[in-house]
This record gives C-alpha cells, structure tokens and sequence, in this order.
C-alpha cells in the first residue's frame, strides 16, 4: 500500500474504504450485505488500508456501527472518518453529535472528522467553534470538510485557526473539477483532497451498458446511469480496458489509479464484496506511464453526458418503466 506524504499522527493510505454502502438499503445489497461489510473491512486491514470513510448520515449511523464493529480492536491503529450532516451546525450541536458517532464507532477519538457538506446559511464560524473544542478536548484529532470550493474550505481554515486537513468531493475521471483549484491547493499547502464516488459509483467498470444497468436507487437516480450516457461511455470504457490489458489489470483499477497520480489525493471507493476490495487497494500500486495517462484523459475529455436538467426527465421516464 502506498501512503500521502504528510505530517498526519497516522498514515493516510491512497486507497481507503468509503461506507456509503453499510446499512444503507438505497444501495441494494441486501440483507446479507452487513455480513460480507465486515469481511470487506477486516480484508481491507490486511491489506494496509488506513483510511475508512463513513458518515452519520449513512444508514442513519448504522455505517457508523458496522464500521466500528468490524474494525475491533484496530479501530485505534487506523484512521476513522466521519461526517456530520449539517443541519443546524452550531458548536453546541457540533460536539453533541460528535460525541454520538464517536460512541457509534466506540472509538476515543474520531481521527478525522467532516462536516458533510456546507450549510448555506450557518456560517463556518460557529461549525468551527465547536470541532476546535473537539479537538481540545481530545474527541476529534483532524478536522475536515466535503464538498466545499476553494474559498469556503479557506475560510473554515481561516475560522477553525488550524489546518482543515482534506476535503472530501466527488472525483473521478469523468468529474475533474477539483483539478481546477482544490488539488493544487491542497499539493501546495499540505493538505489531501478526498475523492469519493472514484469510480463514478460503478460506471467505471465497465460492468455495466444500456442494456445492463445497476439496480438499486442510488444509481436509478445517477444520470451517468441512464442508457443514453452508457451509450455514449463505451469509448471512454474502451480506453479503460486496453490501458488495463497493458496492467493485467481490470478498468477499474486504471480509474483510481488515474486519480492517485497527484500526490495528495486519496480515494476511497465503496466495495460490493471483498475481491472489489482487494483489487481497489492493489490499484495504489500502479503507475501509469505518460503516453497512458494522456490517452486517458483525452478519452473522458470526449465522454459528454447528458446531466442536469436535460437529464432529469429522463431519468424521471428510467425510474417509471418508460
Ligand atoms: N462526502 C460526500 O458527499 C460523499 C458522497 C458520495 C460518497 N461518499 C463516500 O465515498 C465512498 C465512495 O463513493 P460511492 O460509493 O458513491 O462510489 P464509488 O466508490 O465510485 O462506487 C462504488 C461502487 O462501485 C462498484 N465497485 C467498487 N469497486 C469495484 C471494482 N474493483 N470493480 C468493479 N466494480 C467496483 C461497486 O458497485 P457494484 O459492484 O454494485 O457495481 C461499489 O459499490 C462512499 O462509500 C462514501 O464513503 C461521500
């Protein structure tokens, strides 16, 4: 496994475990899903991961359960994330959902904590407020943000008077956005961006086409999921695939590792069972060679999907059967 080269109490593996996934229907697992979740976990351990994502939010804290569960008697050797939902982000409430999703997790101290995305109308000031006392007090080691832009991830710097270590945002070869300004903020200044949905929750695979695609409601309700963007995929997926065939890999590895090219991003994909796992955590190892690298990213400069509004009537029709 490799790791981010920074100054954190732990080491932060590139390839983490996100947690999305845990206890939470919307994806479609199952039932038995929980069962092969710890499985997912401890392989992961064994594999040198350090970084495991989840969020209050998640399975409305039974992510937070199953994580900390599964994690045993490491969970104080690796590196915890979580996330608080910001619905009324006061320092007073702060703290008091801090102290519940450490009690979920049954850790001392949550190494990393987030606020999941900004509050439009609570300023970061008071948000920060209360994670500098958490951190005073031992509770929170790192603090965090997610889905933040570049000035407001500033500004909580600015307000917490410390390092807001990452921001967690949706990264992946086909949303490059944070390569505009959070990734070469983050390289110069010493923090780490956090990609979620690295694999465009799937689509980067390859596993699926118009004629195949997920269930479950999470991806009924992505738009790179509708038929006509699976369509216009393949070539991108072709791409994916012969880059892999050069690797003995498989397209999905090639995705993360497309991310883990800059120094100080990490990604942490979600995993259906445990062999997705191990593959993820083998992607830390591989190194694309320029010529690769620039064949890739011409191939998702040409993938243009259907999204936003022009999509949203469509995805209406997907969802009724129509
Ligand atoms: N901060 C935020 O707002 C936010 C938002 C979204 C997610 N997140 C975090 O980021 C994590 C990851 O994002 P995500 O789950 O949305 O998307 P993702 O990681 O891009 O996709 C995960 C899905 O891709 C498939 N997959 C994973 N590894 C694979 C492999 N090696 N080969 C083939 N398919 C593979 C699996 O689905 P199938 O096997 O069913 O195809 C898996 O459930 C989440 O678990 C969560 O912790 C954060």
């Amino acid at each position: 496994m490799r790791f981010v080269q920074l100054d954190t109490p732990r080491p932060i593996s590139k390839i983490g475990l996100g947690t999305w996934q845990f206890g939470s229907r919307e994806w479609g697992y199952g039932a038995d899903y929980e069962h092969r979740a710890a499985d997912i976990v401890r392989r992961a351990l064994d594999l040198g991961v350090t970084l495991f994502d989840t969020a209050e939010l998640y399975g409305f804290g039974r992510s937070e359960r199953i994580l900390g569960a599964a994690l045993g008697d490491q969970r104080d050797k690796v590196v915890v994330a979580s996330k608080i939902f910001p619905v009324l982000p006061v320092a007073s409430v702060v703290q008091q959902r801090a102290v519940a999703s450490a009690a979920r997790l049954g850790v001392r101290q949550i190494d990393l904590y987030q606020v999941h995305q900004p509050n439009p109308v609570v300023a970061d000031t008071t948000t920060m407020r209360g994670m500098r006392a958490l951190q005073d007090v031992g509770l929170v080691g790192e603090v965090g943000v997610s889905n933040y832009g570049l000035r407001r991830w500033q500004f909580a710097e600015a307000a917490l008077g410390r390092r807001v270590l990452s921001n967690q945002v949706r990264y992946s070869m086909i949303d490059r956005r944070p390569e505009d300004d959070l990734i070469p903020y983050a390289e110069q200044a010493g923090r780490i961006v956090i990609a979620y949905s690295p694999l465009a929750q799937g689509f980067l695979s390859g596993r699926y086409d118009a004629k195949n695609p997920p269930s479950g409601a999470v991806r009924r309700a992505n738009p790179y999921f509708l038929p006509e963007n699976l369509e216009r995929g393949a070539e991108l997926i072709d791409t994916l695939r012969q880059v892999a065939e050069a690797h003995d890999a498989t397209p999905s590895q090639i995705a993360l590792a497309y991310l883990l090219r800059h120094p100080n991003v990490v990604a942490i994909p979600g995993a259906s069972g445990v062999e997705q796992m191990e593959r993820n955590a083998a992607a830390a190892e591989i190194d694309l060679a320029d010529d690769q690298y620039a064949a890739l990213r011409d191939a998702a400069h040409r993938f243009r999907p259907v999204t936003g509004l022009a999509a949203a009537p469509k995805l209406l029709r997907a969802r009724m059967g129509k």
